[in-house]
């Protein structure tokens, strides 16, 4: 993770020397904490509303006290991206434990975007499965050793993508939701199951939107011959096709169309809500 020249705590501004926690803190003794990313391009953070309200559910799951309101913290967000002054970034939001009591402790700084080579898109990557699972998967919460060692599966396999099985059935990726498609039908694990992804949640309007047949079910290992095609979401990602499992084609090995499809409909989506925030910033 690249250093920030400055980091936001609860809305005011410190060094990134300053941005530390105790040892005491539950957050080092107990993953007690939760997290967002968000991406900025020209300024705008994408699905900033839907950030927050995940950042509510996860600290709820937790039953963490947040140090403000959302549309106070949506503020302190907002700050952060003026002052890096930089068109396009990440921004990162931790909410720690609290030490003594009390409410937990935000902090939101800057990192350069991830951005992925063009291949990725064209070719699609490989992913291996990984037994594990993450606690309170619906919660975004530092505890997340479970992907950690997947994501160390994955680069020691050299590939992109770990995808977490349980009981026999993919969950999730590391940092992604899974989506197949088989029969024509787009599949993807239920939300009580994951992290209901900010991506995976318009990919799944977007399908609903133009009758596209989506059904949120289970993806047993041993489904993995019949599908025909493979993706995942992410915030930074967006929608990426995974070509390869554990060494084997998803199905003709190639990018299916209806990846390509949904890619091409959150691609608009995307840049149609960059432009609806930015004629309202410019009022
Ligand atoms: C476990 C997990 N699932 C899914 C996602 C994707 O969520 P989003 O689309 O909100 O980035 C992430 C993102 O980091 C994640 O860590």
């Amino acid at each position: 993770m690249s250093r920030p020249s400055f980091v936001s705590r609860n809305g005011s501004f410190i060094s990134p020397q300053e941005a530390s926690v105790s040892v005491l803190n539950p957050a080092i003794y107990g993953a007690y904490g939760v997290y967002e990313s968000m991406q900025v391009v020209g300024g705008i953070v994408f699905e900033r509303s839907a950030h927050l309200r995940r950042l509510a559910q996860s600290a709820a799951i937790l039953e963490l006290p947040l140090p403000a309101d959302l549309p106070e913290i949506g503020r302190w967000i907002e700050a952060v991206v003026a002052r890096a002054a930089v068109p396009d970034c990440t921004i990162r939001l931790f909410a720690l434990g609290p030490e003594n009591g009390g409410d937990a402790t935000a902090y939101i700084w800057p990192q350069p975007p991830t951005r992925y080579p063009a291949d990725y898109y064209r070719d699609g990557v490989s992913a291996v499965t990984f037994e594990a699972r993450r606690y309170l998967p619906q919660a975004k919460s530092l505890n997340s050793l479970a992907s950690f060692m997947a994501q160390r599966q994955a680069r020691s396999a050299g590939v992109h993508e770990a995808f977490l099985y349980h009981n026999g059935a993919i969950t999730e990726g590391s940092n992604s939701n899974v989506f197949a498609v088989a029969n024509g039908v787009v599949l993807t694990p239920p939300e009580s199951e994951v992290l209901s992804g900010v991506t995976r949640d318009v990919v799944i309007s977007l399908a609903a939107e133009r009758g596209i047949p989506l059904r949120e079910s289970p993806l047993p290992l041993h489904d993995l011959p019949q599908w025909d095609e493979c993706f995942i979401t992410s915030t930074s990602r967006h929608v990426m096709p995974v070509t390869s499992i554990d060494g084997y084609p998803v199905g003709s090995g190639g990018v299916g169309s209806m990846t390509t499809r949904l890619r091409a409909l959150f691609e608009g989506y995307f840049a149609a809500y960059l432009e609806r925030e930015a004629q309202l910033m410019r009022g």
